[in-house]
């Protein structure tokens, strides 16, 4: 069997025949060189900054809107993944024949009334990413930059990763047949995420650093070995997350949102977002972009710092990142320049909220009955923050993207429920959601004793 499906030739083949190609320009304005959009580079070799793909003008948005909208009723492996179908806004391979899909994106849109009363808004809405393949928005991005590494003939991809990238590069790397190696905080990830690396092949290079100095590490490596990198300032992974804003919009029947709000940590999705909804409304899918909200966990905001500064030209690293949320443990973001650019191009905002609002916010997300990782969480913490300092309107039409699934973390579940989590400076974090399993003797009697006593310890 062959694990890597093969496409038939599509419209979208045609159509990027017909056109100029896709390239990478480099998004330092004084710059913006451009290159051949199968350069195997990560930053503008002349002036090092980050890169992005760039496309010749779309077809009509009307035309995009109805063809995408078709393909929902259609069986092709291609237009059943949640990123693939929207190929036109993507349009960097020159054939579909190397894409490797494992029908990622599709994620709901959930209404969650109990979470909207919690942050303070008369409605909020949830785009749960956590339901992809491997559980978190990673898969958008690997999808493309899989695909990118297939077509360009590479054999090893890798990545540092808190967790969630390694897992979706493992198995998206293992479908394609290609060698994926990751390397991660030693001690630093979730069991779940360490688990999913282990399970689906990939080698598993545990490192005695953080995130950010594994991150150099990593580079050094692949400059010397040709191994291709699939961390987010590989353009391609961003590619395939804007479409998590293009699938929001078209669910939503092209009515933006007024603000959209997600965690931060590298800051690659965030440039993504960013970069989708400028590119919606320049091609005239969408009428006006919704504001971006970024939140940050306290201990690891070196963002946050940055919006406070007067001249926002260079970011401060945290040097000791730390934050029970580790998915988003990083004092170094590369994509930076990028997000600043998104975030104020969108009029946004940076928050950063406490271990103890990140850990209830949680705990109140799951009792929705949709669940998420503790990174996740941060939106619903860092909302009820903006609402009470005015920054969002009560009335406003809120999407909080929820970035991992609710098994990611099982540990920190199992401790903030039972009263045993602690935040990283020690400090007990006293749940206010809390909800303690029971040890009961087997016994019918006093089980249903208990059972009549409505009220529930916390
Ligand atoms: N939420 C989750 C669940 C994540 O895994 C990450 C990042 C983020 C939010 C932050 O996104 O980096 O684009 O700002 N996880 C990366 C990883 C760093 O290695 O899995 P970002």
């Amino acid at each position: 069997m062959n694990p890597c499906p093969k496409f038939k030739e599509s419209t979208w083949d045609r159509y990027n025949r017909d056109l100029m190609p896709a390239e990478l320009v480099c998004f330092n304005p004084s710059c913006r060189t451009r290159y051949p959009i199968t350069e195997v580079i990560y930053n503008c070799p002349r002036c090092g900054a980050l890169l992005e793909a760039v496309y010749p003008p779309a077809p009509d948005p009307g035309h995009l809107k109805k063809l995408w909208r078709e393909r929902r009723m259609n069986n092709t492996p291609l237009d059943q993944s949640g990123v693939w179908r929207y190929r036109e806004f993507i349009p960097f391979l020159d054939s579909i024949d190397v894409v490797v899909s494992l029908r990622e994106g599709n994620t709901p849109v959930l209404n969650a009334p109990k979470a909207a009363a919690y942050g303070g808004l008369k409605r909020l809405a949830f785009k749960h990413q956590g339901f992809n393949p491997t559980g978190s928005f990673k898969d958008n991005g690997m999808t493309c930059g899989v695909s990118q590494g297939v077509r360009l003939g590479m054999k090893r991809v890798a990545c540092v990763s808190t967790g969630n990238t390694s897992a979706s590069m493992a198995a998206y790397a293992s479908a394609a047949g290609l060698d994926p190696i990751i390397f991660i905080p030693h001690g630093n990830i979730s069991y779940g995420k360490l688990a999913q690396a282990l399970e689906y092949g990939a080698r598993t290079l545990q490192v005695e650093a953080n995130f950010d100095q594994i991150l150099a590490l990593v580079r050094t490596l692949a400059e010397r070995t040709g191994i291709y990198l699939l961390n987010s300032m590989n353009p391609f992974r961003i590619e395939g997350q804007t479409t998590i804003m293009v699938e929001l919009m078209d669910q939503r029947d092209w009515r933006a949102p007024d603000w959209v709000v997600l965690p931060g940590g590298n800051l690659g999705n965030t440039s993504a977002f960013g970069k989708g909804l400028r590119q919606m409304l320049k091609m005239g899918l969408i009428e006006r972009s919704p504001r971006l909200a970024v939140i940050q966990a306290e201990g690891s905001a070196p963002f946050y710092n940055l919006m406070q500064t007067e001249a926002r030209d260079t970011l401060t690293a945290v040097k000791h990142p730390e934050t029970l949320a580790t998915a988003i443990r990083i004092g170094d973001p590369v994509s930076w320049p990028k997000a600043l650019h998104e975030v104020t191009t969108s009029g946004g905002v940076v928050e950063k909220v406490t271990e103890q609002e990140i850990a209830d916010a949680k705990a109140l997300i799951g009792a929705c009955g949709i669940g998420c990782e503790p990174a996740s969480a941060a939106t619903l913490a860092g909302i009820r923050k903006l609402t009470a300092a005015g920054v969002i309107d009560r009335d406003a039409d809120v999407v909080a993207v929820l970035t991992g699934n609710v098994l990611k973390d099982p540990d920190y579940i199992y401790r903030y429920h039972t009263g045993q989590l602690k935040a990283p400076n020690g400090t007990q974090i006293r749940p206010a959601f809390g909800n303690q399993p029971l040890v009961v003797p087997n016994d019918p009697e006093r089980i249903e004793a208990l059972l009549a006593d409505n009220t529930r310890e916390s």
